[in-house]
């Protein structure tokens, strides 16, 4: 309790020096608890600042700001003569603990139906988890190839530009970043595109669920490569799209197979330049097949090419299908989760012009636009060349971190099998010889030893081609690749010895 001279505050303060929470914040806090406890009233007034400062043994600034801070929220008013005062018109208090409907309790309770997806959306959650960021993890980038100090310039300064004018703004995306994707994709992957085919996404899994649901109607049937990407296999069945499985072979997609196993699928879901997750490239013979098939047929491409721009030892042979194609057959999808980092969640697509409209109202519908301050951050970078450097450091590192990989995994267990291609990307599939192994009993006991592995049958639908694992490296110096590779030499060795070499 203080008391002085008539002025009066009836509260206890408790200061904590160790806090985060500043000092003056700490006094502001308590003297609005009080308000809202009613042991202070509107009209009561307040010690001066001089002698609080005094009895609290601090600064006579800290009372200063703590007042300040009452001020701007209407808890204090000061007056001229009168000194401080509770405000007369305190903010509004919220008693919405007071307020219940209170059904009796005897009230029989029905159980409430929900959308017949629900169910397979809340175990895809378990089922497609994130790995944990342990060696080899696939999908991450790393903290030496991030884009560092002149990204963040960027980020801060156009943080500070623009979010005090934003608004709602072009549920296709910002111009000045479809501008930019235009240029690099077309100098990195051959994409033919202008800016108003450009429609800019919270990564590839938005372009591959708006494509299903603009493209395809329920129960239409799509093909999908075997093995796949889970996240596609999964956004399929939550728009009631019926997948057909293709087994890839070392050509990639076999449009003769997919014709064989159902000819009537109106569209293909592909990864032509680095199926996933294979890892080989799409022949020329198989693409010109595709293209020639969905310009006859009427049918749909939808090309995931997720991380082309990170390629070793070369460019790529071809460029991407879109680039190819002399039609309006294929919707490009492309993202910066892997160029830039995944928590980003920025990607485009680039489409036919007369679906511009649709693509963008389905984006519109989905979540209006895209975050703004990153498109117009990610269209500087690009701009300003640095985007394009940034990746030369990618690669040195990745390629780097990629030829250790090879060579730790050619000492410890390179007679076991080998990498189907290791051209490309944060992750490489290695293949065993014998197509008898569990492969994935064998990355759940790496698992269990603290290796992060995934196996090509848990990517795969039908009985696989190719047994093996999937190992990241992007994420890993080498020591803990090192680490990593002689633990499942060790597995091999002692739990599947029988599906080994002789
Ligand atoms: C085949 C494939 N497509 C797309 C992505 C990237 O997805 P997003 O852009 O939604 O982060 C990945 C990420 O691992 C992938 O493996």
């Amino acid at each position: 309790m203080f008391r002085q001279n008539g002025t009066h505050l009836r509260v206890e303060f408790h200061l904590d020096r160790s806090s985060p929470i500043s000092l003056d914040r700490q006094i502001a806090q308590t003297v609005r608890e009080a308000v809202q406890k009613g042991l202070l009233q509107p009209g009561d007034r307040i010690v001066p600042i001089r002698l609080l400062a005094k009895h609290l043994g601090v600064a006579r600034a800290t009372v200063d700001s703590a007042f300040a801070i009452l001020i701007a929220e209407g808890y204090l008013e000061t007056s001229r003569g009168r000194g401080s005062f509770i405000s007369t018109k305190l903010p509004l208090q919220n008693n919405f603990d007071a307020v219940s409907c209170n059904i009796p309790s005897t009230t029989p309770v029905k159980p409430k139906s929900i959308g017949r997806h629900a169910a397979f959306c809340a175990q895809a959650l378990d089922d497609l988890a994130v790995q944990a960021s342990v060696p080899l993890a696939i999908a991450s980038t790393s903290r030496e190839a991030s884009p560092g100090r002149e990204f963040t310039d960027i980020l801060i300064k156009n943080v500070q530009q623009n979010t005090l004018k934003l608004t709602y703004s072009d549920p296709q995306g910002c111009k000045e970043l479809r501008e930019a994707i235009c240029g690099v994709a077309q100098r990195l992957r051959g994409v033919k595109a202008r800016p108003e085919q450009v429609i800019i996404t919270s990564g590839s899994q938005l372009g591959l669920l708006m494509s299903l649901k603009i493209l395809f109607s329920p129960g239409d049937k799509v093909w999908i490569e075997d093995p796949q990407y889970p996240l596609l296999r999964a956004a399929t069945r939550t728009q009631d799209i019926v997948p057909v499985f293709v087994p890839v072979d070392k050509e990639g997609f076999n449009l003769q197979k997919a014709l064989e196993i159902d000819p009537t699928a109106k569209g293909v879901f592909l990864t032509p330049s680095h199926q996933c997750p294979l890892g080989m490239m799409t022949s020329i013979q198989r693409r010109r097949d595709i293209l020639q098939w969905a310009s006859e047929s009427g049918g749909w491409i939808v090309e995931d090419d997720y991380d082309s721009e990170l390629r070793y030892g070369g460019n790529l042979a071809y460029p991407s299908l879109q680039g190819m194609d002399s039609g309006n057959n294929v919707i490009y999808i492309g993202t910066f989760s892997k160029s830039l980092f995944p928590g980003l969640r920025l990607g485009y697509m680039v489409v036919p012009d007369d679906l511009v409209k649709a693509f963008s109202g389905m984006r519109f519908l989905i979540d209006r636009q895209s975050n703004e301050i990153l498109q117009l951050s990610v269209a500087e970078f690009i701009k300003t060349g640095l985007y394009e450097t940034h990746l030369l450091k990618m690669r040195r590192i990745f390629e780097a971190r990629r030829d250790y990989l090879i060579e730790a995994v050619s000492d410890n267990f390179g007679d076991w099998g080998k990498f189907i291609a290791t051209g490309q990307g944060m992750h490489m599939t290695f293949v065993f010889n014998n197509p008898d192994i569990d492969d994935e009993a064998v990355a759940d006991l790496c698992r269990r030893q603290g290796v992060e592995l995934r196996s090509i049958s848990s990517f795969s639908t039908g009985r696989p081609l190719y047994k093996g694992l999937i190992m990241g490296f992007g994420h890993f110096p080498p020591a803990q690749l090192l680490a990593a590779v002689s633990r499942i030499g060790f597995v091999l060795r002692d739990k599947f010895a029988a599906f080994g070499p002789a």
